[in-house]
């Protein structure tokens, strides 16, 4: 049955709980004679003077004399207002709380009403501090973030100072009981008052779909820590059951798609260049409550978290949580040590959106990342990498979509089809250890790490692998460079640690005449001048066996040359399709756009036909 929060609930709550009992979720008690005692938790001390009466059901501390019943202890400890102290308990014991017109819960309206006011306020004193804060100011323009953004998210400061947010909501007639409620102040310990509980901070308002603040965040202005300080949860705030952006997204996007992103900073930088559909969950991990909302804001759902591997674990989390709302999302992938402010700010719009057309779905995602963690190169990984893939395409419901997957995996490590599709049907399965092919497969090694590569685009594995095997016999032959740098400069090694490889190759040979083939030596010696590539990349093209190359070296290099020219224009034409669409997306589009979108078509048709050539 539902109860209403009246005197009958109260009741039902002391009935059905037992003090020591919950008492104990916080504090270490003991038995002493009648009663119970542990080290009071309001305030600091070494010998226990904190005493609950299990007959009586009441607490009292012999030190600092706090004392009282069941909904006292909660509201002291979690710091809750009686109402929101007696919905805890309710919540705690499992007894539903029937919301309707009494009195309990117009004082919750009124409070939450209060809440929203002071926030409110808050909010505008902190972005008029913001501009007569030159600091602050200095902060928000070295990030790059511009005044309309500012604005347009409420940016603001709060002063460093111990008492200036209580002063201002004091001075406008908010007693401190309410402006405590809203979490903006905290009360001193030993009770001599109040302080701000955020200072010096730059201060990003959450504002929810009503257009209400409900909290805040605030960041230093340094790196001191911590970084971040949230509101803590209120009446009206509840970090689980929102997300930063959210308001935005509601006015601005088409609510195609949203992107999920770790940080405040994030949806700001990604809406400062132009992306205004990214919402952040609120420093706690993803719940699924947030994806419901997402669920009801978006047709598309993308996951954009940090590329370390906290950033990782969370995707997957993400995964699983919108997943289970009947959500398709995909990831997008930075690359390494970035987020998404750090990405568009150096790379820009365009360069993001095509991190966007590359994102991940679920299986990739998982492939992908098992790629990452497992070096295919050797056999003990391949088997590893493709038991930890069947895991993930077990869970698929097509068979048509297993299909598919399993004869990626099957291209990717060289395992036999049947074996995996064994491994994924069967899962006590020896078979993978067993019908295992060679790793190299018409002479080429079907593996490559950077499979999906995405600091400028998403290369194809075949090109990379060309790109790979095109460096390495450059480095043991000259003959084979000057065959190659007819047709492939420097820059057209897309993969950056090829690039960096290739420029080095070009400029040894260039510049020594006399060199037949390079010395490892001399590469490692200039690669010590690069910073930023994946030593290990390296090291695994210079010690590419490439005695399972085909002999006829010279029909090796056009073909591999030829990979990589069919596979930069298919590239350039899923580019070509992007911008289409985009042009097609817009609403009011002018005679540019329309001469624009001719030659782009036309552009299409050519590259069609080229591509049908090559094949
Ligand atoms: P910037 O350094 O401003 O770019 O921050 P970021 O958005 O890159 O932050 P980061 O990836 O470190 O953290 C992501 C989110 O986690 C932040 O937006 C906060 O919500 C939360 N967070 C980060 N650091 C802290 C912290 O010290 N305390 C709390 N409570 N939350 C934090
Ligand atoms: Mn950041």
């Amino acid at each position: 049955m539902a109860y209403k929060i009246n005197d009958d609930l109260i009741e039902k709550i002391h009935e059905s709980s037992d003090l020591v009992d919950i008492v104990s979720r916080y504090v270490q008690l003991k038995k002493s004679s009648n009663n119970y005692v542990g080290l009071c938790p309001f305030h600091n001390e070494k010998t226990p003077s904190f005493t609950v009466s299990e007959s009586k059901q009441l607490f009292h501390c012999f030190g600092c004399g706090e004392g009282g019943d069941l909904i006292t202890f909660i509201m002291k400890i979690e710091n809750l207002s009686f109402v929101e102290a007696v919905k805890f308990l309710a919540d705690l014991i499992g007894i539903s709380i029937e919301e309707g017109s009494n009195e309990f819960d117009n004082k919750i309206k009124n409070e939450k009403e209060k809440i929203y006011k002071i926030n409110k306020e808050a909010a505008r004193f902190f972005y008029y501090n913001l501009r007569n804060t030159s600091a602050a100011l200095k902060y928000l323009k070295d990030r790059n973030i511009e005044k309309k953004v500012i604005n347009k998210f409420g940016l603001g400061y709060a002063l460093d100072g111990w008492d200036s947010i209580y002063n201002y909501l004091r001075e406008k007639g908010y007693s401190e009981e309410d402006i405590e409620k809203s979490g903006l102040i905290g009360k001193r310990k030993n009770n001599t008052g109040y302080y701000d509980k955020f200072r010096n901070r730059i201060m990003y308002p959450i504002i929810d779909i009503k257009d209400r603040v409900i909290g805040f965040g605030g960041r230093v202005l340094d790196n001191k820590t911590p970084k971040y300080l949230n509101s803590k949860d209120t009446l009206v705030f509840s970090k689980g059951n929102n997300l930063y952006g959210l308001n935005l997204i509601k006015k601005n996007s088409n609510r195609e798609k949203i992107i999920l992103v770790e940080g405040y900073m994030d949806v700001i930088s990604l809406f400062n260049y132009g992306i205004n559909y990214a919402v952040a969950s609120l420093g706690t991990a993803f719940t699924q409550n947030q994806a419901k909302l997402l669920k009801r804001y978006a047709k598309q759902v993308y996951i954009c978290f940090d590329s370390d591997n906290a950033g990782i674990n969370a995707t997957n989390k993400a995964f699983n949580i919108l997943r289970k709302e009947g959500i398709k999302p995909k990831a997008i992938i930075l690359p390494k040590n970035y987020d998404p402010d750090d990405f568009i700010k150096k790379n820009g719009l365009d360069e993001f959106k095509k991190l966007e057309d590359y994102a991940l779905n679920y299986v990739d995602y998982r492939i992908y990342i098992n790629k990452q963690k497992y070096e295919l190169t050797n056999y003990e990984d391949k088997i590893k990498f493709t038991k930890e893939v069947a895991k993930t395409l077990r869970e698929l419901k097509s068979p048509i979509e297993k299909d598919v997957y399993i004869d990626k995996v099957s291209m990717d490590t060289g395992i036999s089809k049947e074996a995996i599709r064994r491994e994924v049907l069967d899962k006590d399965s020896k078979s993978v250890t067993t019908i295992y092919k060679d790793k190299y497969i018409n002479g080429k090694n079907r593996y490559n790490k950077n499979d999906i590569m995405p600091i400028t685009t998403v290369l194809e594995s075949a090109h990379l692998t060309a790109e790979k095997t095109l460096i390495k016999l450059m480095i043991e032959n000259r003959d084979h460079y000057n065959i190659i740098k007819k047709d492939v400069k420097e820059d057209d090694f897309l993969n950056h640690e090829n690039n960096i490889l290739a420029r080095i190759i070009y400029n040894e040979y260039d510049n020594n005449p006399c060199f037949m083939k390079l010395e490892l030596k001399n590469i490692r010696n200039r690669l010590k001048n690069e910073n930023n590539i994946d030593m290990k990349y390296i090291y695994e093209i210079i010690n590419m066996d490439t005695k399972f190359l085909s002999e006829d070296k010279n029909k090796l290099i056009m073909d591999l040359i030829n990979t990589i020219k069919y596979s930069k224009l298919k590239v350039k034409r899923k580019e070509i399709i992007r911008k289409i669409q985009e042009i097609e997306a817009k609403k009011d589009r002018d005679e540019g756009d329309v001469n624009e979108f001719k030659i782009l078509c036309l552009k299409l048709t050519e590259l069609d036909k080229e591509l049908k050539s090559r094949i």
